[in-house]
């Protein structure tokens, strides 16, 4: 197993970590090609068998399945070809970009977090080509999802937490006013305000996973390099616990998942759930009280 015990103490620590995986240069040549071909076609990705055959790898599965602490785990979310192309000059400063861009996509507690199963989305980010730090790689703010799941643990009531983990995007209430604020916000948690703070760039070799907890700060970034940044973005949570999603993203999951379960080998079906009763809707109507407290 090429994800190490220390490894997994990293991501509970900064939220994020970056493996190395088994494929090799041949099987991400393979993948990498349908990853073009998709980008092309704006096919749907299920139905390119070269790209499955990258989300139906057993090792996404082993390392979803080490992240949450459980003995079966299936997919949350797919296998988008994610682009992050070459921006155009002139590209913002760090603190432009950091304070237009940083937020949290999952919300959940610290008791979801360090619950066995953990109750958290585990996000496998598969790197198709290599990540410098000028192709638009992902800035992080390691360690910051502790305080703010802590807050949500403070100040969320049992009915709420009840609702938890559910993607539920979410900004710090002081963005730099070329971003849209989201109706509720993250609370400044520490001395410097978290749009102050300096993210560290999430660099990786092609073939290596990023493991991200989107509990915690996070920002999409430019690229000024002039080939884009290739990804697969998946999302994985453990057998038996129940997350919520936007009803419009929950209803394309729906949709999507059984076509992607019927390109499976037989052997990694299990990988899409049977169901959804794991899966309800949360949006941002009706809103929660507890979210908008004063700074
Ligand atoms: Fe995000």
């Amino acid at each position: 197993m090429q994800f190490t015990d220390e490894q997994l103490a990293q991501y509970e620590a900064d939220g994020a970590v970056t493996i190395d995986s088994p494929f090799t240069e041949q099987e991400l040549d393979r993948a990498e090609a349908a990853w073009d071909r998709l980008q092309q076609s704006g096919d749907a990705p299920y139905n390119d068998p070269d790209y499955v055959d990258v989300i139906q790898h057993p090792f996404f599965e082993e390392v979803a399945r080490k992240v949450l602490r459980a003995e079966a785990v299936h997919l949350w979310w797919g296998l988008a070809p994610h682009a992050r192309p070459p921006s155009d000059a002139p590209y913002g400063s760090v603190r432009d970009q950091w304070g237009a861009g940083c937020h949290t996509d999952i919300q959940a507690t610290m008791e979801d977090f360090t619950a066995s199963p953990r109750r958290m989305r585990a996000e496998l980010w598969f790197w198709l080509n290599d990540v410098p730090v000028n192709r638009g790689a992902m800035r992080i703010l390691p360690g910051s999802h502790r305080p703010i799941m802590e807050h949500w643990s403070r100040v969320l009531t049992p009915e709420q937490k009840k609702m938890l983990p559910r993607v539920h995007g979410l900004r710090p209430s002081n963005v730099s006013e070329k971003a849209p604020a989201y109706p509720e916000h993250v609370p400044d948690l520490q001395d410097t305000p978290w749009i102050e703070q300096e993210p560290t760039a999430a660099v990786a070799r092609r073939g290596q996973i990023l493991i991200l907890c989107s509990a915690g700060m996070h920002s999409a970034w430019q690229n000024e390099d002039n080939v884009p940044r290739k990804g697969m973005g998946t999302a994985w949570v453990a057998e038996g616990v129940a997350c919520g999603l936007p009803k419009n993203q929950r209803e394309g999951l729906m949709d999507f998942f059984p076509r992607l379960g019927s390109k499976l080998r037989p052997e990694r079906a299990h990988i899409v759930p049977s169901d959804f009763d794991w899966l309800f809707e949360s949006d941002y109507e009706p809103k929660w009280p507890e979210t908008f407290l004063p700074e």
